[in-house]
């Protein structure tokens, strides 16, 4: 059997690729074109998933499909190891500059999971302390030490213990699920929970790091409000201990911000950048001030691939057009239109419990009886797939599915957010109430 006899890339897979991936559709999918994915029947979908927030741009994007082509004939082969080359330095000093002072210097890595292991090393090795606090819903990925920090899902943990140790978990303020949408009561709650644990579990002079994502992402699409970023910030400054912001999923403009750590206006010590860095080449970052770095030293860290140059190429091509073309004030105000769309949609329908985002980084969670906000886990899951059935890429997120997340691409146009939105009530509207 060959590609070429068949357009059902799945059954030909059957035997021997990895049953062990999750996937969100048993689709087979040929090519992208702008914000389009086309599967091998030739049929397209508006894609609002964008690989999980990597095709930023959407697909072939022609400025960042041409830097890939130029760089692929002069140099693919990693070169961090023996020297410099332009694309990786350039991006470096182009990465640098969308971040506030002091955080100027940028390694690059491959993948979201390995810029957060290296953070945790960072942070231990600079401290000299063990401790680390993650938060309970944070999905930080997959190799051991971004695992032993990720408790969105058992799935991911079951069967891998002893994590790394040192680790401690505290809430992350569910202001929807836990405080009916007061997110002032929500931080102040989740704030004192923190200090308890460092008044009797662990002494903050053993933490190294908090590690927090600014919007939880696979955790359910929930930003933390600002007055707990700034509550992290001071309790971090207080005791000594780094603050890293996990933006792997919510940064590079997804929130309307560059960063959505901005959003709270608090400048962490170390960022973890990865997913749209690149458009949809392997590459990720982890940012924090040069004399951070400089105490990590020369040779703490490394990678054989982290920084490919044909990914930083494409790299540098994707914050030029970000920077270019304003998607940020775009993802602002798409998001808003979206928001207000699917508010619309949640008048007439109360299966919707609660619509909230940042940007184009927008969570609907379903619920079984608003009054008692009980999440719904089965809609969601079913939605997605008639979307998808209807012409609309959607994903499910949250704990048990309980929540459809927008990850529209920044340069995504107003029709197209009228197209899906359509789409997506229409959808939901036909879907009998279980
Ligand atoms: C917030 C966050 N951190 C880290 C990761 C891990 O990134 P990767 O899958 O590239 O290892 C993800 C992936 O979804 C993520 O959403």
């Amino acid at each position: 059997m060959t590609t070429d006899a068949v357009r059902d890339f799945a059954a030909l897979a059957q035997a021997n690729l990895t049953p062990v991936l999750g996937r969100y559709f048993e689709r087979s999918w040929s090519y992208g074109e702008g914000h389009r994915l086309y599967d091998s029947d030739g049929k397209g979908y508006l894609d609002f998933a964008n690989g999980i927030a990597v095709t930023a741009l959407g697909h072939a994007h022609p400025r960042v499909t041409a830097a890939i082509h130029a760089q692929v004939d002069r140099l693919i082969g990693p070169i961090s190891a023996l020297g410099f080359a332009e694309p990786i330095s350039r991006l470096a000093i182009e990465l640098a500059a969308t971040f506030p002072d002091p955080l100027d210097s940028v390694m690059f890595l491959n993948s979201g999971s390995e810029a957060i292991d290296g953070a945790l090393k960072l942070a231990r090795r600079v401290t000299g302390r063990a401790g680390i606090v993650a938060f309970r819903g944070g999905f930080h990925g997959r190799t051991y030490g971004a695992t032993s920090v990720t408790t969105s899902n058992l799935n991911y943990r079951t069967g891998y213990e002893p994590f790394l140790p040192g680790v401690y978990f505290a809430p992350y303020p569910a202001v929807y699920q836990e405080f009916a949408g007061d997110e002032e009561a929500a931080s102040t709650a989740s704030l004192s929970i923190l200090r308890s644990l460092f008044a009797s579990v662990v002494a903050p002079s053993e933490v190294a790091a908090i590690l927090i994502e600014p919007v939880l992402g696979e955790g359910g699409y929930i930003p933390a409000p600002a007055s707990f970023l700034r509550g992290l910030r001071s309790l971090c400054d207080e005791h000594g201990i780094l603050l890293i912001a996990d933006e792997v999923q919510s940064g590079y403009g997804r929130t309307g911000a560059m960063w959505a750590f901005e959003h709270g206006g608090i400048v962490p010590d170390v960022v973890a950048v990865a997913k749209a860095i690149a458009n949809g080449l392997p590459l990720s970052a982890i940012v924090s001030s040069r004399a951070l770095q400089e105490r990590w030293g020369r040779g703490a860290h490394g990678s054989t691939f982290g920084g490919n140059p044909v990914a930083c190429a494409a790299g540098v091509a994707v914050l030029e057009t970000i920077r270019d073309e304003d998607l940020l004030a775009n993802a602002r105000a798409r998001g808003a239109e979206l928001v207000a769309g699917l508010g619309k949609i949640a008048a007439e329908d109360d299966r919707i419990g609660d619509i909230r985002g940042l940007g184009l980084m927008v969570g609907v969670e379903f619920v079984r009886d608003r009054s008692t906000r009980e999440p719904d886990a089965s809609l969601p899951d079913q939605l997605m797939a008639a979307c998808a059935d209807a012409g609309l890429l959607v994903l499910t997120c949250g704990r048990s599915h309980e929540v459809v997340r927008w990850i529209p691409p920044l340069n995504v146009t107003a029709a197209e957010i009228s197209e899906a939105v359509e789409i997506f009530g229409e959808t939901l509207a036909a879907l009998a109430r279980g």
